[in-house]
């Protein structure tokens, strides 16, 4: 039990290999689900499709010979909605409570109707002592998640929101795995996020029951402070992030340069090698700083393969609000800091610094002189 009445149902998943198809999940993940037990029994949410038995078995423990009267469905995604069949097929007389559009989305996965209760904004379901008040949340993550809200114990169950990669039996940072979550899944929907966040203000939350990670029940300034900064696209951390690809290495040795100065006058430098690294992580901290020096070749008439990912990565996610600075190599034709800026055009709110670099071929005097003033104009 976590809460009065409230239990915990969920499985940690150690077998994944890549999340929703691409995200690196070392430390596996988990895929909450809980039961609400009162007059009227309400389950929240189902888990992914490997854990059918498992979650099954997890709620006849806690059901204890009692039939559940409700599933509630917050999100449509699969790693939190392949079992609604399942647990149908079990209780046939369950009633599936989710919004217009999760409807929709249960006739395309399942091909079938339930027994159901279409809600929408502030609709209130009565369990007994828990009245559940549910809250619309269109695009964290999809465009039909709601949240529910629990009046009895102050419980926010928060759909996709305030979760984290991370399997919930690894002691592992919140921030870190939570921050490359929340930039990689929702980091597109700040305006949305705010949206929630507006509406959550006018509740008193005393504990947080999301989707993935683990339960939140104190210090919830700071999470809710941290979801604020992220989905305004705020700076969270001062510092520099120096994203670059090499090919022969003197693009990195013009990078190590510059990390190095910017280093011995205390600042703050994240240093990524694009071609090597996890790139969600590389995404998170682009957004967690608010300087970037992005350095790479031109390649292909274009610029280097990685970097393209990259920077599509964060035009996909609404990138504004920073700094940015250009390191371009070539030894003939160069062209990459053109072609980087324009990438960056559709952003709202980026100031390009004035010192930009052009390398041909390997650092020059002049090169050295360059990055001297780009260190000085980052320190600024
Ligand atoms: Fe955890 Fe958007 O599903």
């Amino acid at each position: 039990m976590i809460n009065k009445d409230i239990y915990y149902v969920g499985v940690n998943d150690h077998q994944i290999d890549l999340f929703e198809g691409q995200f690196v999940v070392e430390n596996g993940m988990a895929y909450n689900s809980y039961v609400i037990m009162d007059d009227k029994i309400a389950i929240m949410d189902s888990v992914d499709a490997k854990f059918t038995d498992e979650w099954l078995a997890n709620i006849d423990k806690v059901l204890n010979g009692r039939t559940p009267d409700y599933l509630i469905v917050s999100h449509m995604e699969p790693d939190h909605s392949a079992n609604i069949d399942n647990l149908v097929n079990k209780y046939p007389n369950i009633t599936v409570v989710g919004t217009m559009m999760a409807f929709k989305m249960m006739k395309q996965f399942f091909n079938k109707d339930y027994q159901k209760i279409v809600v929408k904004e502030k609709d209130i379901l009565n369990l007994g002592k828990h009245s559940l008040t549910f809250i619309m949340a269109p695009n964290v993550h999809w465009p039909e998640v709601m949240v529910t809200y629990d009046m009895n114990t102050k419980t926010l169950f928060s759909a996709d929101a305030f979760g984290k990669f991370g399997a919930l039996d690894v002691e592992e940072d919140w921030a870190c795995e939570a921050r490359r979550y929340y930039f990689g899944i929702v980091g597109r929907f700040g305006a949305q996020v705010q949206m929630l966040l507006n509406k959550l203000a006018s509740y008193e939350i005393e504990m947080i029951c999301p989707l993935h990670g683990p339960i939140l029940d104190n210090n919830l300034a700071y999470y809710l402070n941290l979801y604020q900064t992220w989905s305004k696209y705020e700076t969270e951390t001062e510092g520099v992030m120096i994203a670059y690809t090499s090919v022969y290495g003197h693009t990195k040795k013009a990078v190590e340069l510059l990390k190095d100065k910017l280093e011995a006058n205390n600042c703050k430098v994240v240093f990524c090698d694009l071609a090597r690294e996890d790139m969600a992580e590389a995404v998170e901290d682009a957004f967690r700083y608010g300087k970037l020096v992005l350095a790479t070749t031109t390649y292909n008439a274009d610029i280097f393969p990685t970097m393209k990912v990259f920077i599509d990565a964060l035009i996909e996610r609404n990138y504004q609000k920073k700094k940015l600075a250009f390191i371009e190599n070539g030894s003939w034709g160069p062209i990459a800091n053109k072609i980087m800026k324009a990438m960056f055009e559709k952003c709202k709110d980026i100031t390009y610094l004035d010192t930009n670099i052009t390398i041909l071929s390997s650092i020059s005097d002049k090169n050295i002189a360059e990055i001297d003033s780009l260190a000085a104009e980052l320190l600024k």
